[in-house]
């Protein structure tokens, strides 16, 4: 590696300590994980801070309605965030309390710089306060001049406060967003922040006073109020890095900065945490990457729907590795994603148990039966032409993944590889090493050893995801260990001759739902079970479910020979592009698109193409997608639209524009 490395350093944002962890707090600190890993495997040194935001309401009402004080509440809190960590195997450098001196020292530090700059002032804020839930609302937020949450009435108070001149920062935001178009990341969420700044920043109210808040850090120029607290948490991401007391420490993380965040805190983080940096007199972070929630059953996850997932629960029920991997593999980073146990197992069983727990199972049960449990000598190879076909994929495969993971898109790097341990399969059942070992023992080696090397490369390319599981597994294969950086994953690295040994399948299969224990099934057959499934739970939704898509809307009616032009016009066609392509697990026929209608966000959408057209050659194709339709199940999954191809015995093309490509949205018609 070279003497000065790149750095890289990745926050996660600092968690209420108001509940205990939940699965939308598990997949932000694993996503930190996972890319800190792959970055240290790119080479750079990293830095990698999580922690818990402790002060404001929230926390002290929490408190309070526990019969503790706000500090024995933090205390007891903070260890569920602290303790899990580890379990999940994050790797986290530091965790900040905000309670902790190191970090009030700087907010009080910061706080008196912009007061004496003049950036912070006195005035009066004007508010409408909610007796019964304690809160204040602008006058914006009120529902007919009532509150907005309980239908009650709110009482006018004008109070005085200290202000940060956000307003004064406008127009430099706007220009640091343009010049940097990754700067906040995905596109959708840069669109969302420049749209909030079309109109006038107000300045933003800093302070509370003690007399209805005092779990706070106390302003340094009044003793009377206490800091609001996005004020304070926001400056955790430097505080720790050094700020104000360590320069060349904090100049260094600090360039190389990247927030991970939910999409409900991306106005803090782009508008108010920007301004106050650069009212500080400070560099921009480098990205701010906004992911999108994770919803059970399409529905927000929520105490009093008691549907909020608990990753110890998950974990202690299916094991770390599948966790992390189900989270990185089915979230599309910006996109909402719904989480439930049915895909959780079906990706576990399709993907681990058989696609990459099979391939290790089958080689080192036949390299123990056959070969003397070692690995064998890789002589000639195996004589087939697929040889060089799967060398040349590992080879280029560490520069994809890494290219998939610095465009943020861990899912399709984790599908890289995971169609590289497919075709590992396939090498096997073309070669036929279990055949082949009774004629040319030379030449069965010469296969197992290069499907064991492809397994060892495919392996340290999944080992951010599933870190303990990889070391393991490459342990078992001649006692091999994870390669520290993408640079050294060079073919070649298994020496033959060390013992092979692994005692039980590395992924055990978990019992499915019955119906989906049907892989093979046929896309009509599998709608019938959704539409069944839907039907035993009652009601007009099996009706929805089993509709199929393109006659959605006939009713069943003896079609007329024509349509009415008023009947094509009701059909919305428009361009798309295809960002990402993936074979549904558990069907040969289905992948599952994202397609860019030129809307906030990509749709998702189920197409029938995979068995006659390559899944790789489907993102980046324009195609032409029936855009109302009403969204549907397809195998479990929802489809959000349907494109057009055209099918005959020589192949299927996809329908789009000629020539020039399209704009995403463009109306067909
Ligand atoms: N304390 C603030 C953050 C301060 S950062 C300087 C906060 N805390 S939080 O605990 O309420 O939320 C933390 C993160 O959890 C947010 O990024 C939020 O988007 C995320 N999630 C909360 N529910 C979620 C899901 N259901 N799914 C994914 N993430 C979600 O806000």
């Amino acid at each position: 590696m070279p003497e000065s490395r790149p750095a890289y350093y990745v926050t996660t944002p600092i968690y209420y300590v108001n509940d205990r962890p939940h699965i939308g707090h598990a997949y932000c600190t694993i996503l930190a994980d996972v890319l800190r890993r792959y970055h240290s495997m790119f080479g750079c040194e990293t830095f990698f801070l999580t922690g818990v935001d402790e002060h404001g309401q929230k926390v002290e009402e929490a408190a309070k309605k526990r019969g503790l004080t706000p500090q024995q509440h933090c205390d007891e809190m903070q260890a569920h965030f602290r303790d899990l960590w580890p379990t999940l195997d994050i790797s986290n450098d530091d965790f900040i309390r905000t309670t902790e001196p190191r970090h009030e020292r700087v907010v009080k530090q910061a706080l008196q710089q912009l007061f004496d700059s003049g950036d912070i002032y006195k005035g009066e804020y004007e508010g409408f306060y909610s007796q019964r839930v304690e809160k204040f609302f602008t006058e914006d937020e009120l529902i007919d001049g009532k509150c907005p949450e309980t239908g009650g009435e709110v009482q006018r108070i004008v109070e005085a406060n200290y202000f940060f001149r956000m307003s004064r920062y406008q127009q430099r935001l706007i220009d640091h967003i343009n010049a940097n178009p990754d700067f906040i990341r995905p596109e959708s969420r840069k669109n969302e922040v420049l749209g909030f700044l079309r109109k006038p920043l107000q300045d933003l109210c800093i302070s509370r006073p003690k007399s209805r808040l005092s779990w706070g850090i106390e302003l340094p120029f009044d003793s009377d109020y206490v800091t609001y607290v996005w004020f304070d948490a926001l400056l955790n991401y430097v505080s720790v890095i050094g700020l104000f007391h360590d320069d060349p420490r904090f100049r260094k993380w600090w360039a190389v900065s990247t927030h991970l965040i939910g999409k409900d805190i991306l106005t803090t983080h782009s508008v108010y945490w920007t301004t106050m940096l650069f009212a500080l007199g400070l560099d921009m972070p480098r990205h701010i990457i906004a992911h999108g929630w994770w919803l059970v059953d399409n529905t927000k996850m929520s105490k009093s729907l008691g549907n909020v997932i608990n990753p110890l629960a998950m974990r202690d029920k299916y094991g770390v590795d599948s966790l992390r991997y189900f989270l990185m593999r089915e979230m599309v980073v910006g996109l909402d994603s719904d989480f439930s146990e049915e895909s959780f197992l079906k990706r576990h069983n399709f993907e681990l148990a058989n696609d990459l727990g099979n391939l290790a199972n089958r080689l080192v049960g036949f390299a123990a039966k056959q070969m003397g449990g070692v690995i064998p000598a890789p002589g000639t190879g195996s004589g087939h032409a697929a040889d060089a076909e799967v060398m040349a994929m590992a080879a280029e495969l560490p520069a994809r993944v890494r290219g998939h993971v610095e465009s943020l898109r861990v899912e399709t790097a984790i599908e890289t590889v995971m169609n590289f341990v497919r075709r590992l399969n396939r090498y096997v059942a073309e070669t036929e090493p279990f055949k082949v070992i009774k004629t040319d023992p030379a030449a069965a080696g010469g296969a197992v050893y290069i499907a064991l090397e492809g397994l060892r490369i495919a392996l340290n390319l999944l080992w951010p995801v599933m870190p303990k599981k990889v070391e393991n597994l490459l342990g078992a294969l001649g006692g091999n260990s994870v390669v520290g950086y993408f640079d050294d994953l060079k073919w070649g690295g298994l020496v033959p001759g060390t013992a092979l040994n692994l005692p039980e399948p590395p992924f055990p299969r978990f019992e499915l739902p019955e119906f989906e224990t049907r892989p093979a099934e046929a896309p009509a057959k599998a709608d019938k079970a959704v539409a069944d499934r839907a039907n035993a739970a009652g009601g007009a939704k099996a009706e929805k479910a089993a509709g199929s898509q393109p006659s959605d809307g006939s009713s069943g009616a003896v079609a007329s020979e024509h349509a009415t032009f008023d009947d094509f016009l009701k059909i919305k066609l428009l361009v798309g592009t295809v960002l990402t392509a993936e074979p549904v697990p558990g069907s040969d026929k289905l992948l599952k698109l994202s397609v860019d209608l030129g809307e906030p966000a990509p749709r998702q959408i189920v197409a029938g193409i995979g068995d006659r057209f390559p899944v790789e050659k489907v993102p980046g194709s324009q195609v032409t997608v029936v855009a109302n339709l009403k969204p549907r199940k397809v195998f479990g999954i929802m489809s959000e639209g349907m494109i057009l191809a055209a099918t005959d015995e020589n192949g299927l093309s996809l329908i789009a524009p000629s020539g020039t490509p399209r704009k995403p949205g463009t109306r067909v018609g």
